[in-house]
């Protein structure tokens, strides 16, 4: 590749921007339920994008010194602690905004081991983190750039985290526990309060990962749906990762972490507080400086505008979609549906080679979206037009039948891997 040694014209790049947009199988309309990028519906869609724009340029490292954009992130924080249960008689949250789940899994693996340095003497380098083998990948990330160790622990056959097989993965160095609410891939929780007791017999610090959960499990839990406790109502629990630009339904890039209180959260500064600098005091909310103002007022202002009715209103919408994808899909040849706690549609044949089902979906241009151990494909269910809803479940039904036929193979899945 070569600088391109000369300039072209907006019109000429904005249709090559178009084209590529067309070329990008996850931004297709068609997509809208097989991609997590959570758009929530038009309207939102609309209102995130003009609140982004007004702060379009803005520097969210600066948010402290800004009163209005100052406001904003610290409503958006205090509105996600309140959330998730963190103001009580026994726990006072504190919270950090992030560019996404893997940036606050980073700073609350950074925070439990800056407080295990404190508090768990006898816990020697490498400390270890105790986890069920769903929780994401970004602790692996986390981990490794820290110089700490993942223990990950086969999950049970409800595919949810064997309570006793972490406890018996503890070990003298172990400094935390991670539990996922839910996790993703399957859409399903982790027993909490269970992996809380535990934490709390060894000392341990408690993390869940609540980033597609956080802004969804609270609003299914005023909508009737049983919810084991996953937040700061769990007394073990010591942070939390809840994702805004998943079923916050704002704009990429935008996370938080919380923590159960003041204490907690000031080891996330730990070391990275730097004070000793000809620029003065540097103290930046997660591992990034510069960051988008605009994600912050684009978060703000679809939570403003929402509200808990709109959030409750949302979600039932969403539910209604899940309801009728899980009823479609189980009409098409064997599928069945891995029920679970989120909008995830998890399904899988006993007969069908699902790799072929992956590639037939793709063929139609769906984008390849699922797990391999075992192997899911998994729609997640988005406030969409029933059209969307009927065309996906129109080319499912096509893929199951050519797959059966052996007119489908997996061949357009290894192409769009291999491209
Ligand atoms: C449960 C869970 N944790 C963490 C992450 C990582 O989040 P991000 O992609 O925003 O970094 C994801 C992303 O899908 C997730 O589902």
């Amino acid at each position: 590749m070569k600088f391109p040694d000369k300039g072209r014209t907006w019109s000429k790049v904005e249709a090559d921007l178009d084209a590529f947009r067309l070329s990008d199988v996850a931004s297709s309309p068609t997509n809208r339920l097989m991609t997590a990028i959570h758009m929530g519906d038009d309207s939102i869609h609309e209102i995130c994008q003009r609140a982004y724009n007004k702060y379009f340029h803005s520097n969210a490292v600066l948010a402290e010194l800004e009163p209005g954009l100052g406001r904003m992130q610290e409503e958006v924080l205090g509105w996600t602690v309140d959330l998730l249960n963190g103001n009580s008689t026994d726990s006072e949250g504190r919270a950090n905004m992030t560019s996404g789940g893997s940036e606050s899994i980073f700073c609350a693996v950074h925070a439990a081991r800056e407080w295990a340095k404190a508090n768990l003497p006898s816990a020697k380098p490498p400390y270890r983190i105790v986890m069920p083998k769903t929780g994401h990948a970004a602790f692996d990330k986390a981990a490794h750039y820290q110089g700490l160790e993942i223990v990950r622990v086969p999950v049970g056959s409800d595919l949810r985290a064997d309570v006793a097989a972490l406890e018996a993965a503890v070990t003298r160095d172990t400094i935390m526990l991670v539990g996922s609410a839910p996790c993703w891939g399957f859409g399903l929780m982790d027993a909490i309060p269970e992996i809380g007791a535990v934490a709390e017999r060894h000392g341990l610090w408690l993390h869940v990962d609540c980033c597609v959960g956080g802004f969804l499990l609270p609003f299914l839990e005023r909508l009737g749906h049983d919810i084991a406790p996953f937040d700061f109502r769990v007394p073990a629990v010591c942070s939390i990762s809840a994702d805004l630009h998943k079923h916050g339904y704002a704009a990429k890039p935008a996370s938080t972490v919380s923590y159960r209180s003041q204490e907690l959260q000031d080891y996330h500064y730990v070391g990275v507080a730097i004070d000793d600098w000809q620029s003065g005091m540097y103290k930046t909310h997660g591992v990034v400086g510069s960051r988008p103002g605009s994600s912050v007022a684009a978060a703000w202002a679809v939570m403003s505008v929402l509200g808990e009715d709109g959030y409750l209103d949302l979600t039932r919408r969403a539910l209604a979609v899940k309801t009728r994808l899980v009823a479609g899909i189980e009409a098409v040849e064997d599928f069945r549906v891995l029920a679970n706690e989120s909008l995830l549609v998890p399904f899988r044949s006993e007969t069908l080679d699902m790799l072929n089902v992956f590639g037939g979906l793709v063929e139609r241009g769906y984008f390849p979206w699922g797990t391999f151990e075992p192997i899911y494909v998994h729609p997640s269910a988005e406030p969409v037009d029933d059209v969307v809803i009927d065309s996906f479940l129109g080319d499912l039904g096509e893929v199951g039948a050519g797959v059966r036929a052996g007119t489908i193979t997996a061949q357009a899945l290894a192409t769009y891997i291999a491209h």
